[in-house]
């Protein structure tokens, strides 16, 4: 694996994307899109920025996050959710980047009586929760 010189974030006015944008920008090149420059569930438009750009790592922290909104909307947080971070891994694949893809508590039910690892068994309870399983198995299996 090469050193880690340039970085590209999604969904960086988001509050991780944020954090992580300004963390890294002293170390490292970063290239920060904001939803109104990279648009996770506009596919081509994806694809397309990101090849004319060279990178070392992808940080992914774009993410349909309104559960109540994921919902009533299951298609729509499918593809920004899981369909989304697949292509980013493909495209990551393709440029031997690394990519950073963020999960989250909610692909558990909370039912566990001891802290969760990573490695527990999942069960989501919501149409996010679903859809952020899915980006998982995605980019996993990409
Ligand atoms: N915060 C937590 O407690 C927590 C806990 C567990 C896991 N996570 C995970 O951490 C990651 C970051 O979460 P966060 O808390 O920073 O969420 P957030 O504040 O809701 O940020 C998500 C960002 O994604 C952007 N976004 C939404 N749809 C998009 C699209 N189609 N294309 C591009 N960008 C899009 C949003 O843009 P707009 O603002 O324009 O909508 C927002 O800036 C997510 O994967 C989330 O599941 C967060």
């Amino acid at each position: 694996m090469k050193k880690v010189r340039s970085i590209i974030i999604i969904g960086a006015n988001g509050r991780v994307g944020v954090a992580l944008t300004r963390e890294y920008q002293r170390p490292f090149s970063v290239k920060a899109f904001a939803r109104n420059q990279l648009d996770l569930g506009k596919l081509d438009q994806v694809r397309s920025t990101l090849s004319e750009i060279e990178f070392d790592l992808l940080i992914n922290c774009a993410a349909l996050t309104n559960v109540d909104y994921c919902e009533s909307h299951r298609d729509e947080a499918f593809l920004i959710n899981a369909q989304g971070p697949r292509l980013l891994a493909d495209i990551c694949a393709e440029k031997s980047a690394r990519l950073i893809h963020i999960s989250t508590d909610y692909v558990f039910d909370g039912k566990q009586d001891t802290p969760y690892i990573e490695e527990d068994p999942p069960a989501p309870l919501s149409v996010y929760a679903e859809s952020k399983l899915a980006g998982e198995e995605e980019t996993l299996r990409a």
